[in-house]
């Protein structure tokens, strides 16, 4: 299976923040935010990742991950002239996507919780078929938002419904089969003029192809959308990293359990930054205390 990280847009929501870099660089307390959809990708063993961003930042991001063999993966890049719409990863990706099965996560996610492996390798065990996730939250109007009838079954997903038809978000993580790339290419442009993610997983619904898994009350999926949002995120990821000891979404740590790089390479990344706490945490890893 590929990964997609789609880190466009121009982040006008964070203005004068983003002014000039790219949303997805900014912090969340101790690493860029683009760490944390990328661990997610790690952690659901996906090794093959695209990285789609705005033409003014791309080379940051080749900057900050390079070809990404120092975790032991393999980093493409794509610029995304204009924001399109969500569903534009699949076309721009088409080429990297070949004939496989396709992972997008948004690159402004967060997502932090203890089964979270879990579901994703079950998501990504799938072979055909499109599986989204549905969230619990008190503002959906502001998402993509999922309908159920009487019996849980999905009725509908609405793109940013004025009346919601239920309280459960979909989150920008979302596995598809191959064939989300011909897909995205007969999607019509919704009223804001994009090719919208919906309307990809209304056409796997109206196929009978959609699964919908719902997330525990245990997930937190942060949201990094607005300065306050960015705020929280931060203190967030800095009280579990502080009271547990383990990092959130360290993307070395990831790597090295899953066995894409060894203890001498995660030794070497934490010597490459042992002025940072950051850097220590990974030399204790590897030196196993
Ligand atoms: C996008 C999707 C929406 C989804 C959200 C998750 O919204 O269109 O369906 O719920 O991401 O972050 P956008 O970021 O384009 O406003």
């Amino acid at each position: 299976m590929k990964g997609i990280i789609l880190a466009g847009g121009r982040g006008t929501r964070l203005y004068p923040m983003t002014k000039a870099i790219s949303k997805q660089l900014l912090p969340i307390y101790d690493k860029p935010l683009i760490y944390y959809p990328l661990s997610v990708l790690l952690l659901a063993s996906i090794r093959d990742i695209l990285i789609i961003a705005d033409p003014n930042f791309i080379n940051l991001y080749k900057e900050l991950l390079g070809d990404g063999h120092e975790i032991g993966v393999n980093m493409e890049y794509c610029v995304q002239d204009s924001p399109r719409g969500l569903a534009d990863a699949f076309i721009l990706g088409e080429e990297f996507i070949g004939k496989d099965k396709v992972c997008l996560i948004l690159g402004d996610n967060v997502f932090f919780g203890p089964d979270l492996t879990e579901i994703l390798l079950k998501a990504k065990k799938r072979e055909s078929g499109a599986t989204i996730f549905g969230y619990l939250v008190n503002n959906p109007s502001e998402f993509g938002v999922v309908e159920f009838d009487s019996n849980n079954r999905v009725l509908s997903i609405e793109e940013k419904p004025q009346f919601p038809k239920s309280n459960y978000a979909v989150p920008g993580l979302y596995f598809y089969d191959n064939s989300v790339v011909e897909i995205a290419k007969h999607i019509k442009p919704s009223f804001r003029g994009e090719i919208e993610i919906t309307s990809v997983n209304n056409e796997y619904l109206r196929r009978g192809q959609l699964n919908v898994e719902l997330f525990e009350r245990g997930m937190a999926w942060l949201d990094t959308g607005t300065p306050s949002g960015l705020y929280k995120a931060g203190a967030f990821v800095k009280t579990v990293q502080e009271m547990q000891g383990f990092y959130v979404s360290c993307i070395e740590e990831i790597a090295w359990r899953r066995g894409f790089i060894d203890t001498n390479q995660l030794l070497k990344l934490g010597n490459g930054m042992k002025q940072t706490e950051y850097g220590q945490y990974l030399i204790s890893l590897a030196k196993g205390c």
